[in-house]
């Protein structure tokens, strides 16, 4: 199928409009304000992104919209939408960029059953058609950056360069690619980097490529072997919350940082107090959130399936604190598979997985 080239909102770029070329990959119910501000305090991050705000049976409004461009200081927000009718979310995207979200973003990615039943996300890959007309209603209301993320196909892997041509003709500026299709789901199948390369090679567009980076040198790797323009880091930089700074320092040429447990034990004490303050003091939503950041950390623990099961059971803010002070206290640093390097016992990293 071939487009019509629309005219240019304003050029094509040939280059992302922020560095370092790293971005914090959109996680639903995990990367909210204060996690975004955490991963923006220890630097390294070009580009926050929110989770999907969903638009289903109207626009989105105003109000609405204020309660997600929620904006760090000195890094740029890329506000995520997902739907399927134009003209919801032509209007949704002209209010997020209103609103001063830096860049709008769609969801072509989400493989859950309920994106699967609403024909949104990964579910539209199977359309290019509706993918361009969503697509192009949206681009002519935002006059920032617009872009989109999609997976390797719906079913099939050779269906995403057609759908790559309907969303280049529909005017983004630059496209994320993660290379699953929608029947891997985060954990299944391969994560096939070459597709991020034959995309960076073929189209006339900015490719940012993501998936299964779990340390700084998978990140250079990455922009080596595909010639993407930047990497998208989801799971890796909840596992370990240093990447995005080790990847920029490997990325400059530099020597990247050894972690250093002190400094992450106060990173999470900072992200817990940030979360109290915006919870009115609520501790079980900040412990559910702590949870949530250390199930993922454990994942970088070598063995760390006691720990973590033992440190989910916690009841009190302080009680899950002690767990993790000991945690850093008890383990030797080899333990951690925080480095910018694998390490050699971390076979097969991960975290938890999205649930349906
Ligand atoms: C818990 C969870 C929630 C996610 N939520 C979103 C989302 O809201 N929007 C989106 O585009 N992708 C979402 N993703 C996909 C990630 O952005 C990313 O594409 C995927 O995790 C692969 O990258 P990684 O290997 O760096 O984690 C989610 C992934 C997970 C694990």
């Amino acid at each position: 199928m071939t487009w019509l080239r629309p005219r240019p909102y304003p050029l094509r770029l040939t280059e992302l409009p922020f560095s370092p070329p790293l971005v914090q990959a959109p996680m639903e119910g995990v990367t909210n304000f204060q996690v975004r501000n955490a991963f923006a305090r220890l630097g390294g991050v070009g580009l926050l992104t929110t989770e999907f705000v969903r638009v289903s049976s109207g626009a989105l409004t105003e109000k609405v919209m204020r309660r997600h461009v929620l904006k760090t200081p000195g890094v740029p927000l890329a506000v995520q939408i997902m739907g399927n009718e134009p003209d919801f979310m032509a209007e949704s995207a002209r209010v997020a960029a209103a609103c001063g979200a830096d860049v709008v973003d769609v969801n072509l990615g989400c493989p859950t059953k309920r994106a699967l039943k609403g024909n949104v996300g990964a579910a539209m890959l199977r359309d290019p058609e509706l993918c361009h007309r969503v697509l192009a209603a949206m681009r002519e209301q935002v006059p920032g950056l617009f872009s989109a993320k999609i997976r390797a196909g719906f079913e099939e892997t050779e269906h995403v360069f057609a759908i790559a041509d309907a969303i280049r003709a529909s005017g983004v500026d630059f496209l994320t690619v993660h290379p699953r299709r929608r029947k891997d789901g985060f954990r299944e199948g391969t994560c096939d980097w070459r597709i991020i390369g034959l995309l960076a090679e073929k189209l006339d567009l900015p490719v940012i490529g993501n998936g299964d980076v779990w340390c700084a040198s998978d990140a250079r790797r990455m922009m080596q072997e595909t010639g993407c323009a930047a990497v998208m880091i989801g799971r890796g930089a909840m596992r370990n919350p240093f990447i995005f700074r080790q990847s920029a320092a490997l990325l400059r040429g530099e020597e990247p940082e050894k972690p250093d447990l002190v400094a992450l034990l106060a990173w999470y004490r900072q992200l817990a107090a940030e979360c109290l303050e915006a919870f009115g003091g609520h501790e079980g939503g900040t412990l559910a959130r702590l949870k949530e950041a250390l199930v993922y950390l454990s994942a970088s623990v070598r063995d760390g399936i006691p720990w973590r099961s033992a440190m989910v059971r916690s009841t009190r803010l302080e009680e899950c604190f002690g767990h993790l002070e000991r945690l850093l206290a008890e383990r030797p640093m080899e333990d951690f598979d925080l480095c910018a390097e694998r390490a050699p016992w971390a076979k097969n990293p991960g975290g938890p997985d999205c649930s349906e």
